[in-house]
């Protein structure tokens, strides 16, 4: 097997699954790691599926057994939660990670994070901010915190904040990395994909947190 390893954790839909297929393209070996993983409706030569909780550091490990990369792209579902809260799970599972990463010495992670979490809530708008919170405040306070925990890890990491995902096909795409710059779009989850697996493979956009749009 020619190229990189790597765990792609929230691989079973959404970008997680555009990244998989995209990392089996290149030829790379991808472990596919979610509670749900073995009901992927994808198969490749280079793909193992692992189902697992990353909550869970015993579910982990064995999966992060010698590879070279992580991609962290974890979701929550569009229901009440999202408005009582409490919602916990980006940066619970990111303190799994970033210490089971530690223990075996995997030192390149790209985790999805989204536009408005950490200091790029500063690039929306004050009147857009209040109904981004209401709905969205809670996940990306997680999210926030989420980002924190990987700034400070002694990781060679880079946080991707897409704007508003759709299922698109993959077309031409800005990676905005200064702070300046940073405004919300669309782009599509195939795109996203493709940031992904570039950055793996140039190790490019290692200590920064673009915003990505089309
Ligand atoms: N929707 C938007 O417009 C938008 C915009 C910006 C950023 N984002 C962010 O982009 C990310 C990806 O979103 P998406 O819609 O492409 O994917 P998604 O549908 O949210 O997929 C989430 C993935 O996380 C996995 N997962 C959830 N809990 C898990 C756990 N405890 N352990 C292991 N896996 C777990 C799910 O698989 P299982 O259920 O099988 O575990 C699934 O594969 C999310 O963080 C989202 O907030 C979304």
């Amino acid at each position: 097997m020619s190229g990189k390893r790597i765990l792609v954790i929230g691989a079973s839909r959404g970008i997680g699954l555009a990244t998989v297929k995209a990392a089996c393209a290149k030829g790379w070996a991808v472990t596919a790691f979610s509670r749900h993983a073995s009901e992927l409706d994808y198969s490749h030569q280079n793909l193992t599926k692992t189902d697992g909780d990353a909550l869970i550091a015993d579910d982990l490990a064995p999966a992060l057994h010698d590879q070279d990369a992580v991609v962290l792209s974890l979701g929550v579902p569009f229901n009440l939660q999202l408005f009582t809260g409490p919602i916990t799970l980006f940066s619970s599972a990111t303190d799994v990670v970033l210490e089971q990463m530690q223990q075996q010495q995997v030192k390149r992670l790209v985790c999805v994070t989204g536009f408005g979490a950490g200091d790029s809530i500063d690039a929306i708008h004050p009147l857009q901010r209040l109904g981004f919170n209401l709905v969205f405040g809670r996940a990306y306070a997680d999210k926030s915190l989420q980002e924190a925990a990987i700034k400070s890890s002694q990781l060679a990491w880079t946080i991707v904040r897409p704007g508003v995902l759709t299922n698109g096909e993959q077309k031409a795409y800005k990676i905005l990395v200064d702070a300046d710059s940073w405004r919300n779009g669309i782009i599509s989850r195939a795109n996203v994909a493709d940031f992904v697996v570039d950055a793996l493979d140039r190790e490019s956009h290692i200590g920064e947190a673009p915003v990505l749009i089309n």
